[in-house]
């Protein structure tokens, strides 16, 4: 038997259905993709029964510039040696906020964490301590993490958990003025994602007199705009993501990407929001690890020397083009969207991603990782050499489509 086939019969009895949350491939995913996986490197995956992919999930984002990538890995392990973990953080957690609030924009102090949905949970308490006031406004359907406040999707969160957590639509302005008068006098804060990257729609980068009015909302009513960058930081810019639309928020959200996989979160916030900061408690035992800082450091000089974002785009426009002439030539209709450093590609007529999930796994057994319904991301190790031997494959699978 394949060793993916029983490692999975093996979970299934000591893990609850199989495998859990998003890396779970039992529901939704072609069956052809692996559950487990032996080694990594570069933007190349290999799978525990031998089967090599260049990969375009990049472990749903955390991986940035390249698995193993041997510099990252080498100043993580230099902090390792020498101290990971002890009863008070190591120097290097003040090296990188010093570098966040140089490099960040609207960032006068940095706090750390270890997973996304610690930080905009920070966030969102952060909003409510300055304010004294309980909603936060969050779009329909956006993903800031699986935590109770945030979780719209499955059983085990009581509704009353999101009572305080009101609804508005991205992009959309009259809903949001909507949202906001409706709980006038008691918004401690608007939750936006960097552009609307909900799993299972298409993209959509956020129109600028959508930002604009957020702004705008959070200053009249004194209330926090906390933007989620958790899974866009570094990709889009090496700034918060909403400053190319001139928009700095309060507070910022970072996780995924910003130590290489090494595990790593931070909030990001204005001066307004430092003496909040102080007056709640928010702590974790593995919150101060000092090797997964020393790899953010390193990260963030690689994504700068490489301009990440600028060859991200790069290489993840080349992808849509190529995508885009053979989807033409075989006729067959697709819709990609998102930045082209995290694309997303589903097919016309495919309300349940079946032609999507049929085209990803034929697409896998010619050695490519894709996702028919999530955004992918690329990484500063993808190749343009990696890009042509991918598009070769997807011209392939595309073929036996049909
Ligand atoms: C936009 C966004 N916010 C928050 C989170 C939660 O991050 P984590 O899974 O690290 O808790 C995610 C994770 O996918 C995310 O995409």
């Amino acid at each position: 038997m394949e060793r993916d086939s029983e490692l999975k019969d093996r979970a299934a009895r000591v893990i609850p259905g199989g495998m859990y949350g998003h890396m779970s491939v039992l529901k939704r995913m072609p069956p052809e993709y692996p559950q487990f996986f032996e080694r990594a490197e570069g933007c190349h995956l290999w799978d525990v029964n031998g089967n090599e992919y260049i990969d375009y999930m990049c472990s749903y984002g955390p991986m940035i510039a390249g698995y193993a990538n041997p510099r990252i890995c080498a100043a993580a392990d230099a902090q390792r040696a020498q101290l990971d973990i002890a009863n008070g953080p190591a120097a290097v957690i003040v090296d990188l906020a010093e570098r966040l609030v140089d490099q960040v924009s609207h960032a006068e102090w940095a706090m750390f964490a270890k997973n996304g949905n610690d930080a905009t949970t920070i966030c969102v308490m952060c909003a409510r301590a300055r304010s004294d006031k309980p909603v936060i406004l969050v779009a329909n359907g956006a993903y800031h993490g699986a935590q109770p406040w945030a979780n719209y999707m499955s059983k085990g969160t009581p509704s009353e958990e999101h009572r305080n957590f009101q609804p508005y639509e991205f992009n959309n302005v009259t809903s949001l003025d909507e949202a906001a008068s409706k709980v006038q006098g008691r918004l401690a804060g608007i939750i936006v994602s960097a552009f609307r990257h909900d799993a299972g729609h298409h993209q959509e980068l956020t129109d600028p007199e959508f930002a604009q009015r957020v702004r705008e909302i959070c200053d009249q009513e004194e209330a926090a705009l906390i933007l989620d960058d958790v899974r866009a930081g570094l990709r889009l810019s090496l700034d918060a993501s909403w400053s190319a639309l001139g928009i700095n928020p309060d507070l910022s959200a970072w996780g995924k990407g910003i130590a290489n996989g090494e595990p790593l979160a931070a909030v990001l916030g204005n001066d307004l929001y430092r003496e909040a900061m102080t007056t709640i408690f928010v702590t974790g035992s593995f919150w101060y690890q000092a090797a997964p800082m020393a790899a953010a450091i390193e990260t963030l000089d690689v994504l700068s020397e490489l301009n990440g974002p600028t060859l991200m785009g790069r290489l993840g426009q080349q992808l849509r083009d190529g995508l885009y002439e053979q989807a033409q030539r075989h006729g067959h209709g697709i819709i990609q969207s998102g930045p082209p450093q995290m694309p997303t590609l589903m097919f016309e007529n495919d309300p349940r991603a079946e032609t999507g999930i049929a085209f990803c796994g034929l697409a896998a057994k010619e050695g490519v990782y894709l996702h028919p319904w999530h955004n992918m991301f690329l990484s500063t190790a993808h190749t343009e050499d990696d890009i042509q031997r991918t598009l070769e494959a997807t011209d392939e699978a595309f073929r036996k489509l049909g």
